[in-house]
């Protein structure tokens, strides 16, 4: 099972995403973290030191081992199926509750047709994760759109698109699901975050409706959130019993439900 968290810059994706992950670690599944955002910060959400995320290395910027698996650094005799089922295991760091994490990086053109070297390893690697029915891959994604093009997000079951109380996350969630169904992802859902009260929650719900997306659950607006990140320490560290936690464990219940049975 492939889940990528998507939404606008900003909505809690690296919040939920890591909270998440997490959480279905402690219940037991084989849990992969993707960091596929180039500012890297889901390290923070999941609870892994600095000192020790600053020594990973991007897949994308491990120039020798890219070299190694597609043939060229430039693209010019490129394998397409290069070999990549055991990056997990070599690049991989292990964090609380033995969540698994890889960090992506950037990516340096964003064209679809692109070729490089990075982009094939990249696609490869998403697509050759193959899962057993204990074993799921929660990616971060990037606030832009620009993964869905390049298709690192590829292969994903299910995009949970957040989106907050206003417009501009909203109109987002709508041109990703035009995106999402362009690559083929089969479930688009969305999450409503930082919520305050009803009337938000129903002006979400009646947006999502319009758009002919079923919300997964909402994640009300907690200043754990903030102060956790204030102090830079995982939310589920630095207070596993406050609302937004609460939220995240129904939304890991709902999805158990829906798809891990
Ligand atoms: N439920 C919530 N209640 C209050 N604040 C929240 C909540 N969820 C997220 N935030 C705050 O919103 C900000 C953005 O959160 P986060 O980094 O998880 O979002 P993101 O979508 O990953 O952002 P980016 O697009 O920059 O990667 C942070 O300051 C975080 O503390
Ligand atoms: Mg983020």
């Amino acid at each position: 099972m492939k889940i990528a968290i998507v939404g606008k810059g900003g909505v809690g994706k690296t919040t939920i995403a890591g909270t998440l992950a997490r959480l279905f670690a402690r219940d037991g599944y084989n849990v992969l973290a993707v960091d596929a955002d180039p500012n890297l910060n889901l390290h923070m959400s999941l609870g892994i030191d600095e000192s020790i995320a600053s020594k990973i290395v991007p897949i994308s910027e491990n120039a020798e081992l890219i070299r190694s698996r597609t043939g060229s650094s430039f693209g010019a005799i490129l394998r397409m199926n290069p070999k990549v089922d055991d990056i997990v295991d070599k690049f991989g760091i292990v964090g609380p509750d033995g969540v698994k994490l890889i960090v992506m990086g950037t990516v340096r053109s964003g064209n679809s047709g692109c070729l490089c070297p990075e982009n094939a390893f990249l696609r490869a690697l998403m697509s050759h994760l193959v899962m057993g029915t204990k074993d799921l891959v929660i990616m971060d994604m990037v606030a832009g759109l620009e993964h869905l093009a390049r298709g690192t997000a590829r292969g994903v079951n299910c995009m949970l698109c957040v989106v907050e109380p206003g417009a501009k996350s909203i109109i987002t969630a709508r041109r990703i699901l035009k995106l999402s169904r362009d690559i083929g992802v089969k479930d688009f859902l969305a999450i409503g975050n930082k919520v305050r009260g009803e009337e938000q929650a129903r002006l979400i719900s009646s947006k999502m409706k319009g758009f002919g997306i079923p919300i997964v659950g909402y994640i009300p607006y907690d200043e754990a959130v903030i102060k956790a990140e204030v102090v830079g320490e995982a939310l589920l560290d630095f207070d596993p019993n406050c609302k937004a936690v609460k939220a995240i464990n129904d939304l890991k219940n709902k999805l158990k439900e829906m798809y891990l049975p």
